[in-house]
């Protein structure tokens, strides 16, 4: 069966010769085709071009036809770092810090990630599958189509598998790309306080050799902060992954810079994510490396932390990616149009360089941008068509407002409950 989406008033995001990265001033340019169609075969991309260009239907009884009807086509989102799995919200830390105690004190005494995993450790495979198939829902509606999602709040052999598990299951039952990562090191649980090496003992030669067994990861991730892990922490256990057959893609510089940008790209990762703060060295060890900087202003928006020196990353020639960073403590939002929408407002991006940011160079930052991140031919067919807009800024201006008329997904419509 082909589909034929026709009369799309801006067809945005296009490409004829495919890219895995756009950086620096390239950001600023975004191809899009007016008064466009786009055909679908398979699940991809078969053909695009003008209304002017498109030879019409050869065979009625196997082509079903959309007309945008003015609508703008987008390549999906591409959200490249989120803890989707998680068993519970933590809205009453998110109160405590309104009425002023720091998102450091609240984890210091038992809150933040310890407590979002106590409250994992209690929950049943099934009920954690549950609760993550009903927020993958509202990640789809939102416009997304290919979602990394983390471990990280199991923080005990059983659990970290159940959660690795989890997302597994919604590999084979979404229609979304998923990507696993194991986080493990996001914090260390109590009952190893002071033993910091034996809990990094019991992920590397207990964990990871499951995890590789049973095709749980694609990725491996670390926390590397004060309080945390450090930078001799995350050599070790990147080098582990490696052997394991898991790339790193790291949490980094999010309150402190201690040198974990330039230790992830000596270990070859393939993002560092959170960067709110950068020194000039942790922006010279990007340069001429093939690591993404992933920035998370729904992060620094709902913690009220820094943002992030995007806009110098960009000045420096270097690429940079977008995510939702989606977790119950510090980004309780999928939705990647409001984090383009941050991006624009916050950390002075053009909406050109917001698009670029969470398509293609999201896409790389979770090793797909050779399937999706574009409107090009033989690209996974993940794209939504907008309501009627002035321009394709739009979608980042009227933040707040959905846009989103029709979701399709590996070339399917999405159906109304979204299976
Ligand atoms: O990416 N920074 C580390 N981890 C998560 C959130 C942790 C939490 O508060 O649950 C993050 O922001
Ligand atoms: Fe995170």
């Amino acid at each position: 069966m082909k589909l034929v989406i026709k009369n799309i008033n801006k067809l945005v995001q296009t490409e004829e010769t495919t890219r895995k990265w756009v950086a620096g001033s390239d950001m600023k340019t975004i191809n899009y085709l007016e008064d466009a169609f786009i055909e679908i075969e398979n699940g991809l991309i078969s053909n695009f071009g003008t209304m002017e260009q498109w030879n019409g239907i050869d065979d009625w009884n196997n082509t079903q036809i959309i007309d945008a009807e003015d609508g703008m086509v987008f390549p999906s989102y591409c959200d490249s770092h989120t803890h989707l799995v998680h068993a519970s919200t933590r809205e009453d830390e998110w109160i405590e810090r309104i009425k002023g105690t720091s998102y450091k004190e609240i984890a210091d005494n038992g809150g933040g990630i310890l407590n979002s995993a106590k409250k994992l450790q209690e929950t049943s495979f099934e009920d954690l599958l549950n609760q993550a198939k009903d927020r993958l829902k509202k990640v789809i509606q939102s416009g997304t189509g290919a979602i990394e999602i983390k471990s990280g709040y199991g923080l005990t052999l059983e659990s970290e598998l159940k959660i690795l598990r989890v997302i597994k299951e919604l590999k084979n039952s979404s229609p979304v790309t998923i990507k696993a990562t194991l986080l493990a090191a996001h914090a260390l649980p109590l009952e190893f306080k002071g033993r910091k090496d034996e809990y990094l003992d019991l992920i590397i030669d207990k964990l990871l050799p499951i995890v590789e067994q049973e095709g749980l990861a694609d990725y491996i991730d670390i926390f590397c902060e004060e309080g945390y892990f450090s930078v001799s922490d995350l050599n070790r256990l990147l080098i582990a992954g490696k052997k394991h057959g898991l790339q790193a893609k790291t949490h980094v510089n999010q309150f402190t810079s201690l040198g974990g940008v330039k230790a992830s790209v000596e270990n070859g990762a393939l993002s560092v994510d959170h960067l709110e703060i950068m020194s000039d060295q942790d922006m010279e060890s990007l340069q001429g490396s093939s690591c993404m900087a992933t920035f998370l202003p729904s992060c620094s928006f709902f913690l009220g932390i820094p943002y992030g020196p995007a806009r110098e990353l960009i000045n420096k020639g270097l690429p940079l990616a977008l995510a939702s960073d989606y977790n119950p403590g510090s980004s309780p939002n999928w939705n990647m149009n409001l984090v383009t929408s941050l991006a624009c407002i916050k950390m002075n991006l053009t909406p050109e360089e917001a698009i670029n940011a969470s398509t293609i160079n999201s896409a790389y930052a979770m090793g797909i941008s050779d399937k999706l991140g574009s409107i090009a031919i033989g690209k996974k067919a993940n794209l939504f068509i907008t309501k009627p807009m002035p321009s394709y800024g739009f979608m980042q201006y009227s933040f707040g407002e959905n846009n989103i008329e029709n979701i399709i997904l590996n070339g399917k419509i999405l159906n109304p409950n979204n299976e």
